[in-house]
């Protein structure tokens, strides 16, 4: 039996493909070349903007025609939105066998195998559902247990990253589940659960692991990847800490981290990163928006002020370093005015890039509750445009 796993969205889902898939081939699935010849279709789905739902649902909805070849084939959704939309998907598209969560990673071969089984076999084939608890209205305890770690092994896929070395992508590992921010436009809190972080001695096995396996290049990841912490008795270990002991790593020649938040980007971090060749003289921490108003609104804790101080400090430290931004542009009442401080931002910060956005309604959002979604369409494509052109004109090149 053969599986295609297709993957929408952000670092986060690139990995969990990358396990998934691992997990499958380890239960006896081989990955299918083609689409269109495999016997279990994954989508692994991104909900942070309408546009990423619509283009998985149009996708789904492409796959009739083989799902009528072939009726012991299996489809399943996978990722954030599997965990937003769950029973939703059934409605919209009636032959999608399951919805796993991203919580809910380590069901997922097993499901795949239950499924295929009552199929070959033609038992009664219900649909199923595997997801994590409903973030609004779960205590704090069951909520974090119903999100599992999953951080199996993957070596079949490291195997195949080996043999294409000279094009091979950094290595991502996990550092931290979840996140804590609530912007108030961000659906991610409610679909990856909450903040863990994982144990440091897991995370730099994992690392020599892959090293061991011919990896040179690592990127660390996680929803707000400076709040990273762990304690254990009277010991704390930080992001700084995780750089200091991966760069001890032999083999090891290069180590990126992502997505950073404005807030607690501490003088340890940077001069970690000043002081550690191995480690990218890179940081993406995304500002949203130039506008204090518009940053209250969206539930950021900083002002345009901090966030300008904080690039000063790291320009300061570390004067060859490279910044990127994201920005979101035409939230719910943004003036004029208000889109002119984002413009103003921009300019000081002399980014190397920033991905802009155009703001997406996301239900069960705070600003979905109680913002109006006012800036018109075009609105939001003449700022988003205005803001790419000033971008590229102040780009920094190191
Ligand atoms: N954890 C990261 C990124 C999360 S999602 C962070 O905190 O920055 C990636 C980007 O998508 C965000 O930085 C934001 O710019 C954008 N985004 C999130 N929700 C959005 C929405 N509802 N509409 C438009 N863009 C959104
Ligand atoms: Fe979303 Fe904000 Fe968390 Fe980033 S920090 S994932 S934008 S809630
Ligand atoms: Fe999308 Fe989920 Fe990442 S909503 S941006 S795939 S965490």
């Amino acid at each position: 039996m053969r599986f295609y796993i297709e993957t929408l969205g952000c670092q986060m889902n690139v990995l969990d493909s990358e396990l998934a898939a691992s997990a499958l081939i380890r239960s006896g699935l081989t990955p299918a070349k083609d689409k269109f010849d495999a016997d279990v279709i994954l989508f692994n789905t991104c909900s942070v903007r309408q546009h990423a739902e619509d283009k998985v649902y149009s996708a789904l909805g492409r796959l009739k025609v083989w799902k009528d070849k072939k009726p012991c084939s299996v489809l399943g959704v996978i990722g954030c939105m599997a965990q937003k939309e769950q029973k939703n998907i059934f409605h919209r598209v009636p032959f999608v066998d399951f919805v796993l969560g991203p919580g809910s990673l380590d069901a997922l071969a097993e499901t795949v195998h239950q499924l295929l089984d009552e199929k070959v076999s033609g038992s009664r084939q219900a649909k199923k559902i595997v997801t994590a608890l409903n973030r609004k209205g779960s205590l704090h305890s069951d909520l974090v247990e119903s999100y599992r770690l999953y951080n199996p092994d993957r070596t079949q896929n490291t195997a195949e990253r080996q043999s294409n070395r000279e094009t091979a992508h950094p290595a991502l590992i996990r550092i931290m589940f979840g996140c804590n921010q609530f912007c108030s436009y961000c659906i991610v809190p409610y679909v990856r659960g909450p903040e863990q972080s994982r144990m440091p001695e897991e995370i730099i096995a994992e690392v020599q692991s892959l090293v061991r396996q011919g990896v040179s290049k690592i990127t660390f990841i996680g929803q707000t990847v400076n709040s990273y912490i762990y304690r254990d008795g009277g010991k704390t270990v930080k992001l700084a800490d995780l750089l200091y002991e991966a760069s001890k790593i032999t083999g090891l020649e290069e180590i990126d981290f992502v997505t950073g938040y404005p807030k607690g980007v501490d003088e340890t971090l940077l001069q970690a990163v000043r002081d550690l060749p191995k480690v990218l003289k890179h940081f993406h921490i995304p500002a949203q928006s130039g506008s204090d108003n518009v940053l209250k609104r969206m539930n950021r804790h900083y002002t345009a002020a901090e966030y300008r101080e904080l690039t000063d400090r790291i320009y300061s430290v570390i004067p060859n370093s490279s910044l990127t931004s994201d920005f979101i542009v035409g939230f719910c009442g943004e003036t004029d005015e208000e889109f002119e401080k984002t413009v103003d931002l921009v300019k000081y910060c002399r980014f190397r890039n920033s991905f802009i956005f155009k703001y997406s309604v996301r239900e069960g959002t705070k600003s979905a509750e109680i913002y109006e979604d006012d800036v018109s369409e075009a609105v939001k494509k003449y700022r988003n445009n205005r803001l790419l052109e000033v971008q590229k004109q102040g780009a920094c090149q190191s």
